[in-house]
């Protein structure tokens, strides 16, 4: 059977890619950021699982605002990367694993998430960025293949908290109940605090973000109990997208130990973070 390895949450910040695709992560501005992954991807450069289900939102690059998901998972055998208006991200397309989202379909539908299906989907920031976090340099392929799945997190009403919580859960028995015996690791993405447009433009929370940083590992419960209002006046309108870290929390067990956690402002107008967590009790 499958089994869920570790979970990764990460913001997925635009000009992180950017940062990595033009060479600048020695630069002043951005040194301290991805000094603070340096731990965080040795470890997981030596726990390279097979699968990696990867949980986030397209920015309207893919998807356009005429038909909005609440819930998604791409069942294709290969995404290209999206162009969001620069180009396409010098970065390997990203090959799928049709038969884990044949099986997280169905499950999720026998479990009573009514999911969307994509058959054909580029991928954004949201889920390049954090295959950069995991892994800077893949040369000509990722190392894993990668499962979509595809949150709400830009049109209200966005899916609840609790929702998101459920889902991962769900998720989580999806995978244990896949024969094949595969190491499957879960991204969460998006985050932490903050608001890209309107009067609240580059707010930031980093008393909020410490406590859901802490609370994300031992008190995922309570996370879920917040509305979306609550997130969007603690975080901001795009912090809102911490929801999807639940996803990953709930697909991974009860008890976790936390193997690294970085957080950094600004990345852009953005408080970035990224906490990694084996599953289980080590
Ligand atoms: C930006 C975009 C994002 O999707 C995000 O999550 C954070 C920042 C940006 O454009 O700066
Ligand atoms: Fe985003």
């Amino acid at each position: 059977m499958a089994r869920v390895t570790w979970g990764l949450a990460t913001s997925h910040v635009p000009s992180i890619g950017a940062a990595m695709d033009h060479g600048k992560t020695a630069d002043p501005y951005w040194k301290p950021l991805f000094d603070g992954y340096a731990p965080a991807r040795e470890w997981m450069a030596a726990r390279r699982p097979d699968v990696a289900v990867i949980v986030y939102n397209d920015h309207a690059n893919a998807l356009d605002l005429d038909l909005v998901p609440t819930f998604a998972i791409g069942t294709a055998q290969r995404y290209e990367v999206a162009d969001e208006g620069w180009g396409r991200r010098p970065v390997p397309p990203v090959v799928g694993s049709p038969e884990l989202s044949e099986h997280l379909v169905r499950s999720l539908v026998d479990d009573s998430f009514d999911i969307a299906t994509f058959h054909r989907l580029d991928v954004d920031h949201g889920l390049t960025v954090p295959l950069s976090v995991y892994c800077p340099d893949p040369g000509d392929a990722w190392p894993c293949a990668v499962v979509p799945v595809l949150v709400n997190v830009i049109q209200y009403p966005q899916p609840t908290a609790a929702r998101c919580y459920a889902l991962g859960q769900a998720i989580g028995r999806a995978i244990r109940s896949f024969p094949p015996d595969l190491d499957v690791a879960v991204f969460g993405t998006g985050g932490m605090s903050h608001q890209l447009a309107g009067a609240r433009a580059g707010l930031i929370n980093t008393p909020f973000d410490r406590k859901f940083l802490a609370q994300i590992e031992t008190d995922p419960s309570a996370l879920a109990a917040l509305t979306r209002e609550e997130y969007i006046a603690a975080a901001g309108t795009e912090g809102v997208e911490l929801i999807m870290w639940l996803v990953m929390r709930g697909a991974l067990d009860a008890r976790i130990t936390r193997i690294h956690e970085t957080y950094h402002v600004p990345a852009s107008n953005t408080a970035a973070a990224l906490a990694l967590f084996e599953n289980g009790v080590s």
